[in-house]
């Protein structure tokens, strides 16, 4: 794919942005109402599934481990309805594509399970750490046996018992592995997070009438599940995912003129850290009718163009917003001053090794960076950024979607090598974009 006919996209400098926009189903939630219904006795229906590839596998796995999944519509919408009923192992490999979320927290639900599976999924899951889920099963009872840490993996059946685990990572999917392994387990599974990460598994655990214990523990939460419970059925209605509207926001806070609203965004505040970062760099952000559903409080998010300044993000938020560095990346670009992201180095085990991707997604656009093992400096160019620069996104959507937003405010366009993997998280994305007044193609 050469620089000149590259085959992946372009977005070019234009018009503001200006409209209202959704977000797709946030996938977090996602996933875990899919598994989450897999295991539960009775019929539930999710509305707002994020219906993007990562999401699809996991639909695809909870029917190989047998449950009923099937697509709906609705005048609203899709419905999606699925039907627990007790695991079994399926015949072939679990295949999670792209998708960490779909791979770790199905892993730990399915160990808590007995059964016995393959796990396997792409050229960029397969580089990404497994020891931090396998280690904490393997102390419950769990027999996997994986390739030096990485997928393919075989998980064969074995029956767990509870442990008291201390997440070494902040890590949501970690914390969510552990929990879901100790539904099935005999007695009691503790997990102490000395940092709070989402906490999306314990409010569905809730919904679906598992008993659950949390806890403050100084910065942190301990969490405690009794094994053995039922769950029962529930509605869940999915809520727009911020890691996507985080997109939207940031085009329209860097293209001159630009006022957007994004409707029905998720707001938990283990979710909202980008959106506090961008309000304290001076963009104006407005959060309009705050209100909870489906257990999760949300709003709609007006977001006008604005003067932006650099800033230090505290070490301590980067859980609030760990995956959305990279298009803070591409906002503190356009700040006058530099912006200091600390207490990153989570980002090197992501979809790509995001660190080096973002640096060198600047640097072809024409913007500075310095940066360390966990940290990330990003010298701003005060709305002047040249732009023109051809970007790899290493298999990673985030990447995709972040050097795109960039080409909507530069000099000159930006062009990615592939635009593929944003279907695993935003699939309508350029209709979304197009739709206010952005030229991508
Ligand atoms: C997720 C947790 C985060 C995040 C991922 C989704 C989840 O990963 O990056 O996109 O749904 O639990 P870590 O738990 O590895 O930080």
């Amino acid at each position: 794919m050469s620089e000149r006919n590259p085959g992946g996209l372009a977005a070019r400098p234009g018009r503001a942005l200006t409209g209202a926009a959704t977000a797709p189903g946030d996938k977090s939630i996602s996933h875990r109402a899919l598994l989450f219904g897999a295991l539960a006795q009775g019929e539930t229906i999710v509305s707002g599934l994020l219906e993007g590839d990562d999401v699809l596998r996991t639909a695809a796995a909870m029917r190989a481990l047998g449950a009923s999944v099937e697509r709906d519509l609705s005048e609203a919408g899709p419905l999606w309805r699925i039907v627990g009923a007790r695991w079994k192992s399926p015949d072939r490999a679990l295949w999670f594509g792209n998708s960490g979320t779909g791979c770790r927290l199905v892993l730990g639900a399915a160990a808590g399970q007995g059964v016995a599976a393959g796990f396997d999924g792409d050229a960029s899951l397969r580089k990404r750490p497994m020891r931090r889920v396998t280690e904490p099963l393997g102390e419950m009872g769990a027999k996997i046996t994986t390739k030096e840490g990485r997928l393919p993996l075989v998980l064969e059946n074995a029956s767990l018992r509870g442990i008291s685990y201390r997440l070494p990572v902040a890590s949501a999917q970690v914390k969510s592995a552990v929990l879901l392994a100790g539904l099935g387990a005999k007695g009691t599974t503790m997990v102490i997070e000395p940092e709070r990460s989402r906490d999306h598994t314990e409010r569905m655990l809730g919904a679906f009438g598992a008993r659950i214990d949390i806890r403050p523990d100084g910065a942190g939460r301990r969490i405690a599940i009794e094994g053995g419970q039922a769950l029962r059925a529930v509605a869940v209605d999915v809520p727009g995912d911020p890691s996507s509207a985080a997109f939207i926001a940031a085009a329209a806070a860097i293209t001159p003129g630009s006022d957007v609203t994004i409707a029905h965004v998720l707001v938990n505040p283990l979710r909202a850290g980008f959106f506090e970062t961008l309000r304290e760099m001076g963009a104006e952000i407005e959060l309009l009718k705050p209100r909870p559903a489906g257990g999760e409080p949300i709003a709609d998010i007006r977001v006008r163009h604005s003067a932006l300044k650099g800033v230090a993000v505290p070490a301590s938020r980067a859980p609030s917003m760990i995956d959305e560095y990279p298009i803070l990346s591409v906002v503190a670009a356009f700040a006058k001053g530099d912006t200091y992201m600390p207490g990153i180095e989570e980002l090197r085990v992501k979809e790509s090794d995001r660190l080096a991707a973002i640096e060198a997604g600047l640097a072809a656009n024409g913007v500075e960076t310095e940066s360390g093992p966990d940290w990330l400096r990003v010298f701003g160019k005060n709305g002047d950024v040249a732009g023109g620069g051809f970007v790899r996104t290493h298999l990673d959507h985030r990447i995709a979607m972040s050097f795109l937003v960039m080409g909507l405010a530069s000099g000159r366009a930006s062009t990615i090598d592939d635009a593929g993997m944003i279907a695993t998280s935003f699939p309508a994305f350029m209709q979304t974009m197009r739709a206010l007044g952005a030229d991508i193609g």
